[in-house]
């Protein structure tokens, strides 16, 4: 079945003020074969799974599916078969799961008949993707994010996708979730239908797919077949630069105890006691919903201890209290920058210092030119691709609005930096630039606190980790005495 051209874009260009997103894109995705999209943030990745979709018109090109001209709207071009999996669900979470994958197939008659045909066709599809046990009447709120994933596949499977586009769809899963649904992408693959893979793990492009396309700048700049391709080239062709070390780490004096925290315990943590000192570098690693974040959160004041204490450089802080926390110099990077990190119509500069009011309200009139100079400092240093600081985040790449988030926290100047996997949806450049700046802001003597989805990561950058089951801390590791599989069997057992 492989071979067949399912879609074709030809020369297509798309530009936004200040940047070609797209120029001169010409690409093909065949019937039965995985293609994996690379490129750093910013790189026109999503803008072209946009035009694919039919939310963005291209300036100039042609795309056609089955020989046939996109049709020139969301709606019709999901009823020509191409469907697209977006890194933030979209499913209806109150409605329940037949209801979600039957959404907005058109139905003429609501009969006895088409209600039994629609069933059907519902389980089947939701067969395919591993999902014939689950109860059609619950609600999809009240299943895994894997599962609800799934479910969003099974709906464009409903609608007999024949082209399938996902755009880091393991962004949001916990890791174990991840080789289930490389396996369905798999067995897609088998059944025929052509995909469209975006992600920045490359470990994932290399496991699932046949060709490996790299975009820079907007262009196609390198295209072969996966076998033909290793790591260090594929990391050289996004970056158009050789990376040696993608995750730095020094040797480096400690100060005194910064962070005490005793025997706290808040919603999803159970009296957990930590002591840091000033400039080191704490993982968090665990299971997904093991406390990182409820910890995380409980620290910022974001949700209310029950007990225990929390201290920074000596000074107890009051529970519960996101202002004093605040005031105290702790402060916390979300890890859903969508809802809690960002306010997506409001500009770079006003992003920046959402929070920081303390640091430029002082200076009255002075504030705004301040503010500039703080933003454009800003942007400079992490590497913010943008064409102006007056541009509306939202408008920004994934990975781009991920950079700003850093970039505010380090403007914080805080004492306690908690990340909750900061450079999720980052590429390999970026992710590496960013554990720099968390070296050089634990070298000022910050406590730097970070979890990631990728547990290597965090023991590849921290000087010691907190392995954490079902809201408690189980064991505390040296970095000296790291070993992954000891490290992730103790954060699964129990
Ligand atoms: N609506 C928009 N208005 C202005 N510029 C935009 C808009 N959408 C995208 N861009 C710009 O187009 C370029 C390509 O963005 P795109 O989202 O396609 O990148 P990407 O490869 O998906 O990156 P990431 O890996 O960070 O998700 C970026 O410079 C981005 O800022
Ligand atoms: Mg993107």
């Amino acid at each position: 079945m492989s071979g067949a051209a399912l879609v074709e874009l030809s020369h297509v260009t798309k530009r936004y003020p200040g940047v070609v997103a797209l120029n001169d894109v010409t690409l093909t995705l065949e019937a039965g074969t995985i293609t994996a999209l690379a490129g750093e943030n910013g790189a026109g990745k999503s803008t072209l799974i946009k035009v694919l979709s039919g939310a963005v018109v291209p300036d100039s090109g042609e795309v056609t599916v089955a020989g046939r001209h996109l049709p020139p709207d969301p709606g019709q071009v999901i009823r020509s078969g191409v469907s697209t999996i977006y890194q933030e669900l979209t499913d209806v979470p109150a409605m329940n799961v037949l209801d979600n994958v039957l959404l907005a197939r058109q139905s003429s008659r609501l009969g006895v008949l088409e209600g039994q045909a629609n069933r059907e066709r519902a389980r089947a599809a939701l067969e395919r993707v591993g999902l014939q046990n689950i109860d059609l009447k619950r609600s999809a709120g009240s299943l895994t994010p894997a599962q609800r994933q799934l479910l969003e596949i099974a709906r464009c499977l409903a609608r007999d996708a024949r082209v399938l586009i996902f755009d880091e769809p393991t962004s949001s899963l916990p890791e174990g979730d991840v080789e289930t649904l490389l396996d369905i992408i798999r067995q897609l693959r088998r059944e025929g239908l052509a995909i469209l893979y975006v992600s920045h793990h490359l470990d994932e492009l290399f496991a699932i797919s046949d060709t490996i396309v790299v975009m820079r700048d907007g262009a196609v700049v390198a295209l072969k077949p996966t076998g033909e391709w290793d790591q260090p080239a594929l990391v050289k062709a996004m970056l158009a630069r050789d990376l040696q070390n993608a995750y730095p780490w020094v040797e480096r004096p400690l100060g005194d105890v910064a962070l005490e925290i005793k025997d706290l315990t808040a919603p999803g943590v159970r009296s957990a006691t930590i002591t840091a000192r000033s400039g080191e570098i704490l993982g968090l690693v665990g299971l997904d919903g093991a406390g990182r974040t409820e910890l995380m959160k409980a620290m910022a004041g974001a949700t209310k201890p029950t007990s225990g204490s929390i201290a920074v450089d000596g000074r107890t802080i009051r529970l519960g209290n996101l202002t004093h926390a605040r005031e105290r110099g702790i402060v916390y990077a979300p890890e859903d920058r969508k809802r809690e990190g960002l306010i997506l119509t409001a500009s770079i500069r006003d992003n920046l210092v959402l929070g920081l009011y303390a640091l430029i309200s002082r200076l009255g009139l002075i504030m705004s030119g301040r503010q500039t100079g703080l933003a454009e400092a800003s942007v400079r240093g992490y590497g913010v691709k943008a064409d102006s600081i007056t541009q509306p985040i939202g408008t920004l790449s994934g990975g781009n609005q991920q950079k700003v988030i850093l970039a505010r926290v380090a403007l914080a100047g805080a004492r306690v930096i908690m990340l909750d996997d900061p450079t999720r949806g980052v590429d390999v450049g970026a992710k590496s630039s960013i554990y720099e700046h968390v070296l050089n802001l634990a070298g000022q003597g910050a406590v730097v606190l970070l979890t990631s989805s990728d547990t290597d990561e965090v023991l590849a950058t921290c000087d010691r980790v907190y392995v954490l089951r079902a809201g408690r801390i189980v064991e505390e590791v040296m970095r000296a005495d790291f070993d992954r599989e000891r490290i992730l069997t103790s954060a699964s057992l129990g």
